[in-house]
């Protein structure tokens, strides 16, 4: 017994010497220890030793077994070191590589447009203020002094929640809202969606942008209006830029005024971009109504003020000279990338 257990801790160094993965050694370890194995085997056949022997014997077959459990072990260690390196090596970042290229996005045309608006009126000391785009039929037309027969309160034009609420057609009801909160001075622009029953062509969106001004205080004249808008378009269009007022009509302000400015194209000699006018139409404006300062808690015979609005879509179809307002909305990376 003494012989066959020495045979086999030399077989099992030999065996071991050769292993090459961790699943060798697992057989290894069932050949010697699992139930069937030949460690097992020999410590079964114990009792038949006598009593003299089987202490010694004992004592070789747990020497045995633990020699050949530590060179498993060992065998294990050295193993799974080689197959993590093995790993290591196949998995290798090269960090000499040029990085992939990735796209960088940019801002959507309108929302440029819309910043730099915003710029420009911030430098003037405005701020901006903002409404809600589901209005009451009292904020976006009774305050703002609407005749109760104008076209467009009809349900034709615009979209009814119900008799009260509607989707505002203009950033107008933003100026009540500001004016009943607050005293004058009163100095905002307020940026946003305004929708109308319009069907969908090159020009009208039933969604669209607008950005509304306001200043309210204390003798604020038409004079200043002009002022501040002709500082406007020569900002964003150029120090050449002339502008013309032509009267209008708009229920919360009076006097009224639609503004163009001279063609920045042809400067004002007319051409295909201003249809030949010399002129391109970008907003409305006026001197707020005495009704509507009224309606909102502010003294008239104290406080004057001037409105102004204008699409922001058109603003960005005319300035990228680009032909159709759907492209704006229509999110075609292809068309965006280029701005
Ligand atoms: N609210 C007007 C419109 O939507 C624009 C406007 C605003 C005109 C303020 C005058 C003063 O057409």
């Amino acid at each position: 017994m003494k012989e066959k257990l020495q045979a086999m801790l030399e077989s099992a160094k030999a065996e071991l010497t050769t292993a090459a993965d961790s699943r060798f050694l697992q057989d290894v370890k069932v050949k010697y220890f699992g139930k069937k194995g030949e460690l097992t085997a020999i410590m079964k056949e114990m009792g038949k030793l006598s009593k003299e022997e089987r202490p010694k014997i004992g004592q070789l077959a747990n020497e045995v077994r633990t020699e050949i459990e530590d060179l498993i072990n060992s065998k294990l260690e050295e193993i799974k070191a080689q197959e993590l390196e093995k790993k290591l090596a196949s998995e290798t970042i090269d960090v000499t590589l040029p990085a992939k290229n990735f796209r960088r996005g940019g801002l959507h045309p309108s929302t440029q447009t819309l910043n730099t608006l915003i710029d420009i009126f911030l430098g003037m000391g405005y701020t901006v203020a903002e409404g809600p785009e589901v209005e009451t039929v009292k904020h976006n037309f009774d305050d703002l002094n609407s005749p109760i027969d104008h076209p467009s309160r009809s349900e034709s034009d615009t979209f009814y929640f119900n008799s009260e609420l509607l989707l505002r057609t203009h950033t107008s009801p933003v100026q009540i809202r500001t004016m009943l909160a607050n005293k004058p001075p009163i100095k905002i622009i307020s940026p946003g969606r305004a929708f109308r029953k319009d069907e969908i062509d090159a020009t009208h969106s039933p969604m669209f942008h607008q950005i509304e001004g306001l200043v309210v205080g204390e003798n604020v004249t038409m004079t200043d209006l002009k002022g501040t808008l002709n500082e406007f378009v020569k900002i964003l269009f150029g120090e050449d830029i002339k502008t013309k007022f032509r009267p209008h009509y708009f229920p919360f302000t009076e006097p009224s005024a639609e503004m163009d400015v001279s063609c920045y194209k042809c400067h004002g000699k007319g051409c295909k971009f201003c249809g030949n006018s010399g002129w391109i139409e970008i907003l409305g404006c006026g001197m707020v109504h005495p009704n509507v300062l009224t309606n909102c808690g502010i003294d008239p015979e104290k406080y004057t003020g001037f409105a102004f609005g204008m699409g922001l879509d058109r603003l960005t179809l005319l300035k990228y000279e680009i032909g159709d307002i759907r492209l704006l909305f229509e999110n075609d990376i292809r068309f965006l990338a280029q701005f």
